[in-house]
C-alpha cells in the first residue's frame, strides 16, 4: 500500500515536471500568453518571492504617482498599486487578453478602487502615451512577448524622465528571463539599472529612465 502511494506521488511529480519542461521548450520557440485559467499559479507559497506588496515597496510607489501595470494578468499587482498611489494617483492596467482584464476589473471592483483604467493592447505596438508614467511594472511578462526589444522601447518611452521600470522574474515560470538578458535589453533602450533585489530564483531589477538623455529608438 505504502509503495503504491510513493509510486503515485513520484508519477505525479514526474508528470508535472515533464509538462513544465515541455512548456518551457515550446515557449522558447514561440512565446504565448499565460492562459487566464492558470492565473491562480501566480499566487501560491512557491511564488512568495514576488508577493505584490513586496514588489510595490521595491518599486518605491508613492501617493499621486502614475503607474503602468504592463501585462497585469488577473490584477494581482494592480490593486495594491492603486491603493499605494491613492485617489490622486492612477494605475493603467494593460493586457493583451480581454479575459485577463476582466479578472482585473473584478478584483478592482471588489477592492472598491476608482483610480484604475484599463488598456487592451499588445506591448510593442506603440499604443502607450509618451513620458506619462512614474513607475511601470513588468512582472513575469517579458518571456511571453515575441518582440521584447519593441516592448522595452515602448515602455521606456512611456516613462517620465527619472521614471522606473521594475521587472520581476521567477525561475519557476516557463517563460523565465535571466537577469543577463534583461540587462542587455535595458542597455539597448538606454535604461539604467538602479537596484536589484532577490536571488537567482526570483529577482526584481529596477531600470531608470535618464533625466536628460533621450531613450534610444
Ligand atoms: C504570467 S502573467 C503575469 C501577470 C501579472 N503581471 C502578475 O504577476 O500577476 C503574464 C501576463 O502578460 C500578458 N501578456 C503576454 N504577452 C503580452 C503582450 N505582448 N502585451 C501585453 N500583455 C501581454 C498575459 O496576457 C498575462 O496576463
Amino acid at each position: 500500500m505504502r509503495k503504491k502511494v510513493i509510486q503515485t506521488f513520484l508519477l505525479g511529480f514526474g508528470l508535472i515536471g515533464a509538462v513544465a519542461v515541455a512548456w518551457r521548450l515550446v515557449s522558447r520557440l514561440r512565446p504565448f500568453p499565460c492562459p487566464p485559467w492558470l492565473g491562480w499559479l501566480l499566487e501560491n507559497p512557491l511564488t512568495r518571492g514576488m508577493n505584490a506588496n513586496l514588489l510595490i515597496r521595491r518599486a518605491g510607489l508613492k501617493p499621486g504617482m502614475r503607474i503602468l501595470d504592463a501585462g497585469c494578468g488577473p490584477g494581482r499587482v494592480t490593486v495594491p498599486a492603486a491603493e499605494a498611489v491613492g485617489e490622486k494617483g492612477e494605475v493603467i492596467a494593460l493586457d493583451i487578453q480581454p479575459a485577463m482584464l476582466d479578472l482585473t476589473r473584478k478584483r478592482v471592483k471588489a477592492a472598491r478602487m476608482e483610480n484604475v483604467r484599463y488598456m487592451l493592447s499588445a506591448l510593442g505596438e506603440n499604443m502607450l502615451p509618451e513620458n506619462r508614467f512614474d513607475r511601470a511594472f513588468l512582472v513575469t511578462v517579458m518571456g511571453e512577448i515575441p518582440d521584447k526589444l519593441a516592448a522595452m522601447q515602448e515602455i521606456a518611452a512611456s516613462l517620465k524622465p527619472g521614471g522606473v521600470l521594475s521587472i520581476t522574474e521567477i525561475l519557476l515560470d516557463p517563460h523565465y528571463q535571466s537577469l543577463k538578458a534583461i540587462r542587455l535589453l535595458a542597455h539597448r533602450v538606454g535604461l539604467i539599472e538602479s537596484a536589484v533585489y532577490g536571488n537567482r530564483f526570483t529577482y526584481t531589477v529596477n531600470l531608470r529612465k535618464p533625466l536628460s538623455e533621450a531613450v534610444h529608438a
